[in-house]
């Protein structure tokens, strides 16, 4: 975890340079971490593509990103004119090694021009079929004796499948150490996400009921109102278990059922984040169909917008049987969570956009008030709200004010608008800081990968074997198919949702 020393001196090359990621997410987090004061003194960031476009081109197009994106707003005339003096552009052609030749020499002048060597930091914001071209080259061509100081950033997604995810590891465990390679998954970086260990290891209270002798069920709703936009081509050879479940909803898994590390090295944390992987309930063909539930959206209205079914949607086969929602319910088979089921759902051109973990816990044992006291009993919940809202909140019964004995819900809410002032960093500057300081923690190792691949497997073959004649099933602007309801209904829960906006959907 990160210290308050500052990164070494640092070239940030970014292949996908005019893509959709540099310009919304890469460079309004490299510009807030230099507003913030976390840029080396001397950084380099040089981004490549296809299109040519002059340094000054690719700074207007960046500058643009910042102005929409920038969580600090848009880039302040002086303070961008600094900053920008350091962005470079290259027109590349990922296949051709005078790319990397261009890119070592160009490496090369920026240290003697420092004076000083710096890390190489190489983020592959491209197609996943040209990571191993790139990492090859970057082998084969930049400078020799820089590759002790070079990392390389992967961004999702991480393989198709198992085998191809073990196929991507092995190449890049064959050219780089795995203290080199950065596997991405923002979800991580979110600031709401990494509170998520504080809250449960900076508090004697939680540790000791955190466990199924207290806790009912776990639920991990990551709904999205967005269908899948100009995504489709990538979208529909992928869906959402391989979109949303394989990584980021089994990382929150993760960090809710992991065992408390004894340290917060980056190591012992993976670990004892794959261990939860690895203790997770394996399915076999007939538990997939009680187990996990799969959906996809029909024609429908958002926010009183009316959207087409994800079949009509660009680059979409109109007989796609690529899933947009999808519920599974698994079981993590230890000591401490035996029998206690996390319910996981997520989708595309839901009701509401919310990220929200809730942990319910077991009922009193026994009442001592009347029946009539009890409006509307609900369980004890511990909800960690990611997004929109950012929040923690205990939802407990207490007394409602009056001459009669009367219980309501409450809820104890810790909420971060109101607690603190400024909005927090974005996902991405945590992460590409993390990835300048050397850290790991927050990155996905590759036994995660392949663990996480592991698990869902039989899920997605079960679903690709067998078409489902139900598509589309929830028209857009619900709450998923009716057999997600069902899923958690079997067991006399109910999916829980928090209003966004003052309306529950
Ligand atoms: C990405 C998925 O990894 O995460 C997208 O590919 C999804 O389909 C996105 O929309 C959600 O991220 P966030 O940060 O907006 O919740």
């Amino acid at each position: 975890m990160k210290s308050t020393k500052q990164p070494q001196p640092t070239v940030f090359i970014i292949f996908g340079g005019t893509g959709d990621l540099a310009w919304r997410k890469l460079a309004p987090a490299l510009y807030n971490l230099y507003l913030d004061g976390w840029m080396p003194e001397h950084f380099s960031i040089i981004g490549t593509g296809r299109t040519q476009l002059s340094d000054d081109q690719f700074r207007e197009k960046l500058l643009e990103g910042i102005d929409q994106f920038s969580r600090s707003g848009k880039a302040k005339a002086d303070q961008w004119a600094i900053f920008s003096k350091n962005i470079y552009y290259q027109v590349s052609d990922l296949k051709d090694a005078k790319t990397y030749h261009e890119l070592g020499a160009r490496i090369e002048s920026y240290e003697a021009e420092w004076n000083e060597k710096a890390d190489l930091i190489y983020y592959l914001a491209v197609a996943p079929n040209f990571f191993p071209i790139i990492a090859d080259n970057i082998a084969k061509k930049c400078p020799k004796e820089g590759m002790d100081r070079t990392r390389i950033v992967i961004e999702k997604p991480f393989g198709h499948d198992l085998e191809s995810a073990k196929a991507l590891n092995k190449q890049l465990q064959g050219i780089f150490d795995e203290t080199q390679i950065y596997r991405i998954d923002h979800y991580l970086g979110k600031e709401t996400v990494q509170n998520i260990m504080a809250f449960r290891f900076a508090n004697a209270l939680l540790e000791p009921i955190w466990n199924r002798n207290y806790i009912d069920h776990v639920q991990i709703s990551v709904t999205e109102q967005l269908g899948v936009e100009d995504r489709g081509g990538y979208y529909d050879g992928a869906g959402a278990m391989r979109d949303m479940v394989q990584n980021h909803i089994l990382q929150l898994l993760c960090l809710i059922a992991m065992e408390p590390p004894i340290n917060l090295d980056a190591d012992e944390i993976r670990n004892r984040r794959v261990d939860v992987l690895r203790s997770m309930r394996r399915f076999d063909a007939d538990a997939i169909r009680f187990s996990a539930v799969r959906g996809q959206y029909g024609h429908g209205w958002i926010e009183g917008k009316e959207v087409p079914g994800y079949r009509e949607e660009p680059e979409v086969n109109p007989e796609s049987n690529t899933e947009t929602f999808a519920a599974v319910k698994f079981f993590v088979d230890n000591w401490r969570w035996q029998d206690v089921p996390f319910y996981l759902r997520t989708g595309k051109h839901l009701n509401q956009s919310a990220s929200v973990i809730s942990i319910q816990f077991k009922n009193i044992p026994h009442s001592i008030f009347p029946p009539e006291a009890a409006e509307n009993w609900q369980q004890n919940r511990l909800v960690f709200s990611i997004q929109p809202e950012m929040s923690i909140r205990l939802q407990m019964q207490a007394k409602r004010p009056g001459l009669d004995m009367t219980l309501n819900p409450v809820d104890l809410v810790f909420d971060y608008s109101g607690t603190y002032h400024g909005k927090p960093p974005e996902a991405y500057e945590t992460l590409l800081l993390d990835t300048m300081m050397g850290d790991q923690t927050l990155f996905m190792r590759s036994d995660q990968v392949e663990a996480a691949w592991e698990l869902i497997m039989p899920i997605l073959h079960a679903w690709e074997s067998k078409k489902s004649l139900s598509f589309p099933n929830y028209p857009a602007g619900s709450w998923g198919p009716e057999n997600a309801e069902a899923l958690i209904a079997q067991d006399g829960f109910h999916w829980f949702t928090l209003p966004v906006n003052g309306k529950h959907g």
